[in-house]
Parts: C-alpha cells; sequence; structure tokens
C-alpha cells in the first residue's frame, strides 16, 4: 500500500495526517479547494512524496480525470462541510458534498482498484442517548440530532450495508470523537480549544449544556487510527465500523473546565441556559483498540497544556482571527 489520495488533507485533521503519512513512507496527493487557505500545506510543499491538486470535489469531471492518471492504493476521505453549525448555514453545499460527491467518490474509489476506503464519520451519530449513565458502541442505535451527522450516518449506511461488496475492496468508516489540540491548520472552533484559548486570554467563559457528556480525542491520534488502518488486514477492518478515542476519555463541559482551571484558577465562568445542541452521549471505544491495537497517545489535560502555552507564548498572532473558526465568528470581549 503506498499511494494514498487524502481529501480535505488542507484542514485541522488532514494537515496533520499528511505529515504523518509522509514520515510512514507513503506518497500522498492531497485534494482540497482551500477553503480554509493551504499555508497548512507549506512545510510539506517540497516533500518529493507529496502531491497537491486543488479541486473542488464537487466537480466530479475533474476528480475522475485525476482517477484515470494514477492508481491510488487507498483514499482517505475527509473534505467536507464539516459541524452543525456550518451544515446548517450551508444546508445544499453539505448535501452536495458530505453525500451526493461523497458516494461519488466511494463508488469511482472502488472502480478504480482502490483497495483500502477510510471515511470520517463521527460520534455526533450517536444523538442524546437514551440513557445518560450508560455507554454507546458501535452496535448502539443511531439517534442524529443534526444535518452534520444525518448526512455522516446516510454515507456510513451506504459504505456499510448498501454498496455491493466486493472483497479487493475495503472501505472502514471511523466514528471519531471530538476533537481537540494543535494542528498547522488551527480551529478554534472546538470545545476543549476554544474554552482553553478564552480563558488564556482572560475573558469570562460563557457555557451551556455543561452537565452534557462527550468523548474526546487528540487531533495527533485521529492520524494515528487512520494508520492504524491502513496497517490492518483487509478482514479487520473492511465494512466495518469503529469508535476512535478512549473509553476513559468521555468528559462534560463541566470537567473540561475543572481541568482548565487547576491551570488557570482565576478563570470567570457564566453558566446560560439554552435549548442548542442536545448532544449527550458516552462513548465505548473499546474495539478500535481490541481488535487492531490502537492506542491514544494524548488525553484532554495534556491538550488543554499545550494549547495554553502557544497562547501564553503568543505563537498565535489573533487566535480570534475568523480563519480559526468554520463558521461566521463575532469576537468576545
Ligand atoms: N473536528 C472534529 O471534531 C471531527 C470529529 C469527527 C469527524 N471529523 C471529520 O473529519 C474531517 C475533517 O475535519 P476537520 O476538522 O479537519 O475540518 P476542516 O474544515 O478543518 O477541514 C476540511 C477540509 O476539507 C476541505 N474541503 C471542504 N469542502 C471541499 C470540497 N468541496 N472540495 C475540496 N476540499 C474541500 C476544506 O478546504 C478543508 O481543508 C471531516 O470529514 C469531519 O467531518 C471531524
Amino acid at each position: 500500500m503506498k499511494n494514498i489520495l487524502v481529501t480535505g488533507g488542507a484542514g485541522y485533521v488532514g494537515s496533520g495526517l499528511l505529515r504523518k503519512l509522509l514520515e510512514e513512507g507513503y506518497f500522498v496527493t492531497c485534494i482540497d479547494n482551500l477553503m480554509f487557505g493551504g499555508e497548512s500545506l507549506l512545510d510539506v510543499w517540497h516533500n518529493n512524496n507529496f502531491n497537491f491538486i486543488n479541486c473542488d470535489i464537487n466537480n466530479t469531471e475533474k476528480l475522475d480525470k485525476i482517477f484515470s492518471k494514477k492508481k491510488y492504493d487507498g483514499v482517505i476521505h475527509l473534505a467536507a462541510i464539516v459541524g452543525d453549525p456550518a451544515c446548517k448555514l450551508y444546508p445544499d453545499l453539505a448535501i452536495k458534498t458530505n453525500w451526493e460527491t461523497s458516494k461519488w467518490l466511494i463508488d469511482r474509489s472502488k472502480s478504480s482498484g482502490v483497495s483500502k476506503f477510510i471515511f470520517a464519520s463521527t460520534c455526533s451519530n450517536y444523538g442524546k442517548m437514551d440513557d445518560p449513565n450508560a455507554y454507546v458502541d458501535e452496535n448502539s442505535n443511531l439517534a442524529p440530532v443534526s444535518l452534520y451527522a444525518e448526512l455522516k450516518v446516510k454515507f456510513e449506511k451506504y459504505l456499510l450495508h448498501e454498496i455491493k461488496k466486493n472483497e479487493d475492496f475495503s472501505p472502514t468508516s471511523l466514528r471519531f470523537s471530538t476533537v481537540y489540540g494543535l494542528s498547522s491548520r488551527m480551529r478554534f472552533d472546538l470545545t476543549v480549544n476554544e474554552f482553553t484559548k478564552d480563558l488564556t486570554l482572560g475573558k469570562e467563559l460563557v457555557i451551556f449544556g455543561e452537565q452534557f457528556w462527550r468523548p474526546y480525542c487528540h487531533v495527533r491520534d485521529f492520524s494515528n487510527a487512520f494508520i492504524t488502518v491502513l496497517n490492518s488486514p483487509f478482514e479487520k477492518v473492511a465494512y466495518n465500523v469503529f469508535n476512535v478515542g478512549d473509553t476513559n476519555e468521555n468528559y462534560t463541559k463541566q470537567m473540561i473546565v475543572n481541568e482548565i482551571k487547576k491551570l488557570l484558577p482565576n478563570s470567570k465562568i457564566k453558566y446560560v441556559t439554552k435549548n442548542e445542541d442536545p448532544r449527550d452521549y458516552r462513548v465505548n471505544c473499546d474495539k478500535i483498540k481490541n481488535e487492531l491495537g490502537f492506542k491514544i497517545s494524548m488525553t484532554v489535560p495534556d491538550g488543554i497544556r499545550e494549547i495554553k502555552n502557544v497562547i501564553q507564548n503568543k505563537l498565535i498572532k489573533d487566535p480570534d482571527s475568523q480563519k480559526y473558526y468554520n463558521i461566521p465568528y463575532v469576537k468576545k470581549k
């Protein structure tokens, strides 16, 4: 397995993944339309094993030519309208990108002889748990509560159950925990990153739903999960789904705030009530550990520490800049 095509490789998750794949000796082609710029690719640009194609995946004519020109062994599909708020804001584009084009892409990958196709799904698929004391696993009901998650569930269903099975083709869906941590394309619209940034900058943090549970996973461990699937035998990963993270890394927002307060004890927090984002789930991630040997390398407190240090050392000139958000952002005082 040598030639890997990564869609959305200039993004928060993808930019770290490209580096990891290059380190592991893969030849990497990245396709991205650079919605958030391409600075994240500057330091891999001169790597002889790296190739970039500026392409909107919704331009399937161009994408078709890309597949005709070169044989890819693996496709890692990240390009998407990412997150509940962005999909709510651009529903037509989300349906086109996250469902219609994604379906086209997996079909084209299969017909062009790609052997592994890995999809970045999400634990948001679980939605609201019936029993908040229980943990959901890969066999639990899916109850998406947003267009973003609905489209992930729809594509996952196609990948796992509806596409005609073929023993030379191994598609895998990874249901990722909510991501955090440092990346070359930084995002501050993610809970751990945003809370840590705001409190490090001395702002008052306004939070709602502080009792709701979510699983979290560091962005570097996302890359490790993709590599784990690339290195795993077909019979373990083909037409299969794995939660990605660690069962011990489920937190409520309050627990995250408590971790930040250990480093920044003077943090100011205001609690408000909002009837928004009812996602509430604790996720069991033992399957990927037990069946594929995947282990996380970072925890939420590690991620908080690295973000706090980067902000305090002023490595990011304007951390409130719109470019670190996937949706229009109003600066807080
Ligand atoms: N961030 C999370 O917590 C999380 C959790 C689970 C799964 N995921 C999934 O991981 C993937 C990557 O997320 P991210 O956080 O890196 O998001 P991101 O927004 O930083 O990156 C997405 C990338 O895709 C590109 N892109 C979008 N539409 C495109 C198109 N039509 N053609 C070509 N490129 C296009 C963007 O330019 C961007 O570089 C997504 O599929 C997302 O749903 C993310």
